[in-house]
Protein backbone atom coordinates (compact mmCIF):
# COMPACT_ATOMS: atom_id res chain seq x y z
CA UNK A 1 0.00 0.00 0.00
CA UNK A 2 1.31 3.42 -0.97
CA UNK A 3 1.89 5.59 2.30
CA UNK A 4 0.63 9.30 1.80
CA UNK A 5 3.11 12.35 2.41
CA UNK A 6 1.48 12.80 5.79
CA UNK A 7 1.98 9.12 6.27
CA UNK A 8 5.82 8.73 4.84
CA UNK A 9 6.91 12.01 7.51
CA UNK A 10 5.06 9.99 10.78
CA UNK A 11 7.18 7.26 10.08
CA UNK A 12 10.26 8.94 9.43
CA UNK A 13 9.92 11.34 12.34
CA UNK A 14 7.99 9.62 15.00
CA UNK A 15 8.21 6.03 14.19
CA UNK A 16 11.73 4.96 12.68
CA UNK A 17 13.78 7.43 15.19
CA UNK A 18 14.23 7.14 18.58
CA UNK A 19 12.74 9.45 21.41
CA UNK A 20 13.92 10.99 24.84
CA UNK A 21 11.44 8.87 26.95
CA UNK A 22 11.18 9.61 30.91
CA UNK A 23 9.94 6.85 33.21
CA UNK A 24 8.42 9.03 36.40
CA UNK A 25 8.54 7.17 39.63
CA UNK A 26 6.91 7.61 43.09
CA UNK A 27 9.60 8.53 45.87
CA UNK A 28 11.62 5.36 46.32
CA UNK A 29 10.81 3.59 43.53
CA UNK A 30 13.59 4.78 40.93
CA UNK A 31 15.83 2.14 41.67
CA UNK A 32 13.20 -0.90 41.23
CA UNK A 33 12.13 0.88 38.08
CA UNK A 34 15.85 0.87 36.56
CA UNK A 35 15.39 -2.66 37.44
CA UNK A 36 12.35 -3.31 35.55
CA UNK A 37 14.06 -1.47 32.73
CA UNK A 38 17.15 -3.59 33.00
CA UNK A 39 15.04 -6.83 33.00
CA UNK A 40 13.25 -5.42 30.02
CA UNK A 41 16.64 -5.41 28.00
CA UNK A 42 17.78 -1.78 28.69
CA UNK A 43 21.67 -1.69 29.49
CA UNK A 44 22.64 -0.04 32.76
CA UNK A 45 24.52 2.50 30.88
CA UNK A 46 21.62 3.97 29.24
CA UNK A 47 19.24 4.55 31.61
CA UNK A 48 20.00 8.36 33.60
CA UNK A 49 18.56 8.14 37.46
CA UNK A 50 17.53 11.73 37.88
CA UNK A 51 15.56 13.58 40.05
CA UNK A 52 11.58 12.20 39.51
CA UNK A 53 12.57 9.58 37.58
CA UNK A 54 14.50 7.65 34.79
CA UNK A 55 15.36 9.32 31.58
CA UNK A 56 16.21 6.52 28.32
CA UNK A 57 16.11 7.00 24.75
CA UNK A 58 14.16 4.45 22.56
CA UNK A 59 11.88 3.92 19.90
CA UNK A 60 7.96 4.48 20.34
CA UNK A 61 6.96 0.73 19.39
CA UNK A 62 9.63 0.20 22.67
CA UNK A 63 7.75 2.88 24.31
CA UNK A 64 4.09 0.88 23.87
CA UNK A 65 5.91 -1.82 25.08
CA UNK A 66 7.38 -0.35 28.27
CA UNK A 67 3.64 0.94 29.16
CA UNK A 68 2.87 -2.47 28.83
CA UNK A 69 5.29 -4.54 30.62
CA UNK A 70 6.37 -1.83 33.60
CA UNK A 71 5.11 -2.22 37.08
CA UNK A 72 7.03 0.39 39.07
CA UNK A 73 6.51 3.89 37.51
CA UNK A 74 3.27 6.65 37.61
CA UNK A 75 3.79 7.40 33.66
CA UNK A 76 6.06 7.44 30.96
CA UNK A 77 6.77 11.00 29.13
CA UNK A 78 8.22 11.17 25.65
CA UNK A 79 10.27 14.45 25.48
CA UNK A 80 9.07 15.97 21.93
CA UNK A 81 11.07 19.81 22.26
CA UNK A 82 13.77 21.32 24.29
CA UNK A 83 14.18 25.42 23.92
CA UNK A 84 14.94 28.57 25.92
CA UNK A 85 12.23 30.57 25.71
CA UNK A 86 12.34 33.88 28.48
CA UNK A 87 9.42 35.92 26.57
CA UNK A 88 6.13 34.36 25.74
CA UNK A 89 6.98 35.55 21.96
CA UNK A 90 9.88 32.84 22.07
CA UNK A 91 7.48 30.42 23.62
CA UNK A 92 4.91 30.85 21.32
CA UNK A 93 7.35 31.16 17.92
CA UNK A 94 9.35 27.77 19.37
CA UNK A 95 6.21 26.12 20.16
CA UNK A 96 4.70 26.89 16.50
CA UNK A 97 7.93 25.29 15.35
CA UNK A 98 6.61 21.42 16.52
CA UNK A 99 4.96 19.69 13.93
CA UNK A 100 1.90 18.47 16.57
CA UNK A 101 0.30 16.92 13.62
CA UNK A 102 2.85 14.33 13.62
CA UNK A 103 2.27 13.68 17.48
CA UNK A 104 -1.74 14.17 18.15
CA UNK A 105 -4.61 13.46 16.80
CA UNK A 106 -7.08 16.10 15.53
CA UNK A 107 -9.72 15.61 17.96
CA UNK A 108 -7.77 15.35 20.90
CA UNK A 109 -8.55 17.57 23.92
CA UNK A 110 -5.70 18.65 25.73
CA UNK A 111 -4.47 19.12 29.04
CA UNK A 112 -1.85 20.49 30.34
CA UNK A 113 0.19 20.12 33.02
CA UNK A 114 3.01 23.06 33.63
CA UNK A 115 6.00 23.86 36.13
CA UNK A 116 7.80 26.29 35.84
CA UNK A 117 10.84 27.25 38.29
CA UNK A 118 13.17 30.09 38.19
CA UNK A 119 12.06 31.43 34.89
CA UNK A 120 10.67 34.78 33.53
CA UNK A 121 7.85 33.18 32.56
CA UNK A 122 6.13 31.19 35.62
CA UNK A 123 2.64 31.37 35.24
CA UNK A 124 1.58 28.08 34.32
CA UNK A 125 -1.66 29.07 33.23
CA UNK A 126 -0.55 31.69 31.16
CA UNK A 127 1.97 29.62 29.59
CA UNK A 128 -0.80 26.91 29.06
CA UNK A 129 -3.18 29.62 27.46
CA UNK A 130 -0.51 30.06 24.72
CA UNK A 131 0.61 27.05 23.99
CA UNK A 132 -2.73 25.83 23.75
CA UNK A 133 -3.87 28.45 21.23
CA UNK A 134 -0.90 27.33 18.66
CA UNK A 135 -1.61 23.59 18.98
CA UNK A 136 -5.11 23.79 19.10
CA UNK A 137 -4.84 25.89 15.75
CA UNK A 138 -2.20 23.65 13.92
CA UNK A 139 -4.14 20.34 15.14
CA UNK A 140 -7.23 21.94 13.64
CA UNK A 141 -5.48 22.67 10.38
CA UNK A 142 -6.60 19.22 8.67
CA UNK A 143 -2.93 18.45 7.94
CA UNK A 144 -3.17 15.94 10.25
CA UNK A 145 -5.21 12.56 10.72
CA UNK A 146 -8.08 11.92 13.60
CA UNK A 147 -7.41 9.47 16.35
CA UNK A 148 -7.28 5.86 15.06
CA UNK A 149 -9.62 5.04 17.30
CA UNK A 150 -11.92 7.73 15.92
CA UNK A 151 -12.85 8.37 19.91
CA UNK A 152 -12.04 11.86 21.20
CA UNK A 153 -9.00 11.37 23.42
CA UNK A 154 -7.66 13.42 26.47
CA UNK A 155 -4.20 13.83 25.80
CA UNK A 156 -2.16 16.06 28.95
CA UNK A 157 1.28 18.05 27.66
CA UNK A 158 3.80 18.78 29.81
CA UNK A 159 5.26 21.87 29.85
CA UNK A 160 8.82 22.05 32.72
CA UNK A 161 10.54 25.61 32.78
CA UNK A 162 13.87 25.49 34.54
CA UNK A 163 16.13 28.38 34.18
CA UNK A 164 14.19 29.41 31.17
CA UNK A 165 14.90 26.28 29.54
CA UNK A 166 11.61 24.90 28.15
CA UNK A 167 11.25 20.89 28.09
CA UNK A 168 7.73 19.67 26.16
CA UNK A 169 6.55 16.23 26.46
CA UNK A 170 3.73 14.44 25.61
CA UNK A 171 2.49 11.78 28.08
CA UNK A 172 2.27 8.69 26.41
CA UNK A 173 0.24 6.84 29.58
CA UNK A 174 -3.07 8.22 30.09
CA UNK A 175 -4.20 7.02 33.83
CA UNK A 176 -1.45 6.48 35.81
CA UNK A 177 0.44 3.37 35.04
CA UNK A 178 -0.97 2.36 38.72
CA UNK A 179 -4.17 1.60 37.56
CA UNK A 180 -3.62 -1.98 35.95
CA UNK A 181 -7.71 -2.02 34.52
CA UNK A 182 -8.93 -5.18 37.09
CA UNK A 183 -10.10 -3.68 40.06
CA UNK A 184 -14.03 -2.66 39.63
CA UNK A 185 -14.50 -1.96 43.77
CA UNK A 186 -11.61 -0.43 45.34
CA UNK A 187 -11.85 -0.24 49.16
CA UNK A 188 -11.27 2.05 51.74
CA UNK A 189 -7.22 2.43 51.72
CA UNK A 190 -6.19 0.67 49.07
CA UNK A 191 -2.72 0.85 48.41
CA UNK A 192 -1.50 1.66 44.65
CA UNK A 193 -0.49 -1.52 42.72
CA UNK A 194 2.74 0.01 41.83
CA UNK A 195 3.70 0.43 45.71
CA UNK A 196 2.14 -3.13 46.14
CA UNK A 197 4.36 -4.16 43.81
CA UNK A 198 7.65 -2.63 44.89
CA UNK A 199 6.72 -4.54 48.44
CA UNK A 200 5.84 -8.13 46.81
CA UNK A 201 9.39 -7.50 45.12
CA UNK A 202 11.59 -6.12 48.04
CA UNK A 203 10.25 -9.66 49.55
CA UNK A 204 11.69 -11.34 47.23
CA UNK A 205 8.09 -12.72 45.68
CA UNK A 206 8.68 -14.94 42.83
CA UNK A 207 6.50 -17.33 40.60
CA UNK A 208 7.26 -19.90 42.95
CA UNK A 209 5.87 -18.68 46.00
CA UNK A 210 2.58 -18.47 47.85
CA UNK A 211 1.27 -15.20 49.46
CA UNK A 212 -0.82 -14.82 52.22
CA UNK A 213 -2.50 -11.58 52.07
CA UNK A 214 -4.47 -11.74 55.81
CA UNK A 215 -5.57 -8.02 55.68
CA UNK A 216 -6.65 -7.93 52.11
CA UNK A 217 -8.95 -5.28 51.34
CA UNK A 218 -10.06 -5.03 47.87
CA UNK A 219 -6.97 -7.35 46.99
CA UNK A 220 -4.16 -4.87 45.86
CA UNK A 221 -1.02 -7.45 46.71
CA UNK A 222 -3.06 -10.28 45.87
CA UNK A 223 -4.02 -9.16 42.04
CA UNK A 224 -0.64 -8.13 41.51
CA UNK A 225 0.94 -11.44 43.00
CA UNK A 226 -1.38 -13.23 40.66
CA UNK A 227 -0.61 -10.96 37.96
CA UNK A 228 2.99 -11.61 38.78
CA UNK A 229 2.45 -15.74 38.95
CA UNK A 230 0.28 -15.77 36.07
CA UNK A 231 2.65 -13.62 33.66
CA UNK A 232 0.08 -11.11 32.78
CA UNK A 233 1.62 -7.77 31.48
CA UNK A 234 0.43 -4.77 34.30
CA UNK A 235 -1.37 -2.85 31.03
CA UNK A 236 -3.08 -5.91 29.61
CA UNK A 237 -6.20 -5.10 30.66
CA UNK A 238 -6.30 -1.10 30.08
CA UNK A 239 -5.93 1.40 27.19
CA UNK A 240 -3.14 4.07 26.99
CA UNK A 241 -2.79 7.48 25.64
CA UNK A 242 -0.39 6.36 22.60
CA UNK A 243 -3.44 4.14 21.53
CA UNK A 244 -4.55 7.52 19.63
CA UNK A 245 -1.46 8.96 18.58
CA UNK A 246 -0.84 8.45 14.57
CA UNK A 247 2.40 7.17 15.25
CA UNK A 248 0.38 4.27 16.87
CA UNK A 249 0.28 1.06 14.40
CA UNK A 250 -2.71 -1.11 16.07
CA UNK A 251 -1.79 -4.39 14.01
CA UNK A 252 2.36 -3.92 15.74
CA UNK A 253 0.27 -3.43 19.33
CA UNK A 254 -2.24 -6.30 18.98
CA UNK A 255 0.80 -8.43 17.95
CA UNK A 256 2.47 -7.48 20.68
CA UNK A 257 -0.67 -8.56 23.41
CA UNK A 258 -1.23 -11.52 21.19
CA UNK A 259 2.01 -12.41 22.33
CA UNK A 260 1.76 -11.95 25.59
CA UNK A 261 -1.52 -13.52 25.81
CA UNK A 262 0.07 -16.59 24.67
CA UNK A 263 2.64 -16.27 27.56
CA UNK A 264 -0.11 -16.46 30.21
CA UNK A 265 0.33 -18.78 32.92
CA UNK A 266 -2.78 -20.68 33.90
CA UNK A 267 -2.81 -22.59 37.34
CA UNK A 268 -5.25 -24.75 38.23
CA UNK A 269 -5.00 -24.86 41.83
CA UNK A 270 -4.52 -21.74 44.50
CA UNK A 271 -1.45 -20.23 45.16
CA UNK A 272 -2.61 -17.09 46.58
CA UNK A 273 -4.92 -16.88 49.98
CA UNK A 274 -6.53 -13.39 50.74
CA UNK A 275 -8.63 -13.21 53.44
CA UNK A 276 -10.35 -10.27 55.19
CA UNK A 277 -12.33 -9.40 58.33
CA UNK A 278 -14.91 -6.96 56.63
CA UNK A 279 -17.63 -8.11 54.70
CA UNK A 280 -17.44 -5.40 52.40
CA UNK A 281 -13.78 -6.47 51.41
CA UNK A 282 -14.76 -10.36 50.85
CA UNK A 283 -17.13 -8.79 47.98
CA UNK A 284 -15.74 -6.47 46.99
CA UNK A 285 -12.54 -8.67 45.90
CA UNK A 286 -14.60 -11.62 44.93
CA UNK A 287 -16.19 -9.19 42.21
CA UNK A 288 -12.29 -8.18 41.29
CA UNK A 289 -11.15 -11.96 40.85
CA UNK A 290 -13.47 -12.48 38.67
CA UNK A 291 -12.10 -12.90 35.14
CA UNK A 292 -10.90 -16.61 34.49
CA UNK A 293 -6.72 -15.62 34.99
CA UNK A 294 -7.40 -15.29 38.89
CA UNK A 295 -10.33 -16.81 39.70
CA UNK A 296 -8.68 -20.07 40.10
CA UNK A 297 -5.26 -18.65 41.43
CA UNK A 298 -6.88 -16.22 44.30
CA UNK A 299 -8.63 -18.23 47.47
CA UNK A 300 -10.82 -15.74 49.19
CA UNK A 301 -12.25 -16.12 52.78
CA UNK A 302 -13.66 -13.62 55.61
CA UNK A 303 -11.68 -14.57 58.65
CA UNK A 304 -9.49 -12.51 61.21
CA UNK A 305 -5.84 -12.49 60.57
CA UNK A 306 -5.57 -13.31 64.48
CA UNK A 307 -6.95 -16.50 64.65
CA UNK A 308 -5.46 -17.62 60.73
CA UNK A 309 -3.26 -20.74 60.21
CA UNK A 310 -1.02 -20.15 57.42
CA UNK A 311 -1.66 -22.43 54.83
CA UNK A 312 0.45 -25.93 54.69
CA UNK A 313 2.77 -25.55 52.09
CA UNK A 314 5.72 -27.83 51.88
CA UNK A 315 8.11 -25.04 53.50
CA UNK A 316 7.72 -21.28 55.17
CA UNK A 317 10.46 -20.23 52.91
CA UNK A 318 8.24 -20.42 50.20
CA UNK A 319 5.78 -18.70 51.98
CA UNK A 320 5.08 -14.58 51.52
CA UNK A 321 3.01 -12.73 53.72
CA UNK A 322 1.86 -8.95 52.72
CA UNK A 323 -0.03 -6.77 55.66
CA UNK A 324 -1.20 -3.40 55.29
CA UNK A 325 -3.20 -2.70 58.21
CA UNK A 326 -5.70 -0.30 59.09
CA UNK A 327 -4.16 2.97 60.07
CA UNK A 328 -4.18 6.44 60.52
CA UNK A 329 -6.68 9.04 59.05
CA UNK A 330 -7.36 8.22 55.63
CA UNK A 331 -9.99 5.67 57.31
CA UNK A 332 -11.33 8.63 58.98
CA UNK A 333 -11.13 7.19 63.02
CA UNK A 334 -7.95 7.45 64.94
CA UNK A 335 -7.01 3.51 65.55
CA UNK A 336 -4.05 2.74 68.19
CA UNK A 337 -1.04 1.93 66.51
CA UNK A 338 0.99 0.36 69.08
CA UNK A 339 -1.69 -2.11 70.18
CA UNK A 340 -1.91 -3.44 66.78
CA UNK A 341 1.32 -3.42 65.41
CA UNK A 342 2.37 -4.82 68.71
CA UNK A 343 -0.52 -7.60 67.92
CA UNK A 344 0.51 -8.04 64.76
CA UNK A 345 3.84 -9.28 65.55
CA UNK A 346 2.98 -11.29 68.26
CA UNK A 347 0.72 -13.91 65.76
CA UNK A 348 3.30 -13.41 63.02
CA UNK A 349 6.53 -14.45 65.35
CA UNK A 350 4.06 -16.94 66.70
CA UNK A 351 2.78 -18.62 63.43
CA UNK A 352 4.95 -17.36 60.39
CA UNK A 353 8.54 -18.31 61.79
CA UNK A 354 10.64 -18.30 58.44
CA UNK A 355 7.75 -16.30 55.86
CA UNK A 356 9.01 -13.49 54.06
CA UNK A 357 6.80 -10.27 55.23
CA UNK A 358 6.21 -7.11 53.54
CA UNK A 359 4.41 -5.33 56.17
CA UNK A 360 3.10 -1.51 55.64
CA UNK A 361 3.98 0.76 58.81
CA UNK A 362 2.76 4.40 59.08
CA UNK A 363 6.24 5.61 61.42
CA UNK A 364 9.48 4.34 61.98
CA UNK A 365 7.96 3.73 65.78
CA UNK A 366 5.65 1.05 65.02
CA UNK A 367 8.78 -1.36 63.86
CA UNK A 368 9.51 -1.14 67.62
CA UNK A 369 5.82 -1.88 68.78
CA UNK A 370 5.74 -5.00 66.03
CA UNK A 371 9.42 -6.37 67.35
CA UNK A 372 10.48 -7.94 64.78
CA UNK A 373 13.84 -7.12 62.96
CA UNK A 374 12.76 -5.57 59.06
CA UNK A 375 14.25 -2.97 56.60
CA UNK A 376 12.30 0.29 56.48
CA UNK A 377 12.05 1.64 52.97
CA UNK A 378 10.53 4.76 52.89
CA UNK A 379 7.17 4.85 49.95
CA UNK A 380 4.28 7.28 49.62
CA UNK A 381 1.01 7.07 49.80
CA UNK A 382 -2.04 9.35 49.68
CA UNK A 383 0.64 12.07 50.03
CA UNK A 384 2.10 10.73 53.41
CA UNK A 385 5.73 9.23 53.93
CA UNK A 386 5.03 5.94 55.25
CA UNK A 387 7.49 3.20 55.26
CA UNK A 388 7.22 -0.56 54.03
CA UNK A 389 8.44 -2.84 56.80
CA UNK A 390 10.37 -6.14 54.51
CA UNK A 391 12.20 -9.15 56.27
CA UNK A 392 12.30 -12.54 57.13
CA UNK A 393 10.05 -13.49 60.11
C1 LIG B 1 -5.74 -0.50 54.88
S1 LIG B 1 -6.89 -1.69 54.51
C2 LIG B 1 -6.09 -2.74 53.36
C3 LIG B 1 -6.20 -2.21 51.99
C4 LIG B 1 -5.68 -3.16 50.95
N1 LIG B 1 -4.23 -3.30 51.01
C5 LIG B 1 -6.09 -2.67 49.58
O1 LIG B 1 -5.22 -2.26 48.80
O2 LIG B 1 -7.30 -2.63 49.30
C6 LIG B 1 -6.88 -2.68 55.94
C7 LIG B 1 -7.79 -3.90 55.89
O3 LIG B 1 -7.56 -4.68 57.05
C8 LIG B 1 -8.77 -5.28 57.41
N2 LIG B 1 -8.67 -5.73 58.82
C9 LIG B 1 -8.60 -4.97 59.94
N3 LIG B 1 -8.46 -5.76 61.02
C10 LIG B 1 -8.44 -7.04 60.58
C11 LIG B 1 -8.31 -8.33 61.19
N4 LIG B 1 -8.19 -8.44 62.52
N5 LIG B 1 -8.31 -9.43 60.41
C12 LIG B 1 -8.44 -9.33 59.07
N6 LIG B 1 -8.57 -8.15 58.42
C13 LIG B 1 -8.57 -7.03 59.14
C14 LIG B 1 -9.78 -4.19 57.19
O4 LIG B 1 -11.09 -4.74 57.05
C15 LIG B 1 -9.28 -3.56 55.89
O5 LIG B 1 -9.89 -4.14 54.77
Amino acid sequence: MKLSAYEKRVKRRIIGRDHSFFAVCPPGLKRLCKDELMGLGFSKDTLDIIPGGIAFNTRLTTGMQLNLNLRSPSKLLMRISRFKADSFEKLEKKTAAIDWVLYLPQNCTLKFNVTARKSRLYHSDAIAQRCEKIITAQLGSGNGVVSPSGNKSTQTIHIRADHDEFTISLDSTGDLLFKRGIKQNVGKAPLRENLAFAMLYWAGFSTEDILMDPMCGSGTFSLEAAMMKANVPPGFFRSFAFEHWPGFSRKAYDHMKKQARKNIVHFSNKQIFASDIDDMAITALEQNIAHEIFKPIIDVTKQDFFSITPCLISSPQQGVVMLNPPYGKRLGEKIDARSIYREIGKKLAADFKGWRAGIVLPSRECQSYLGLKLELKPIFHGGLEIFAGIGII
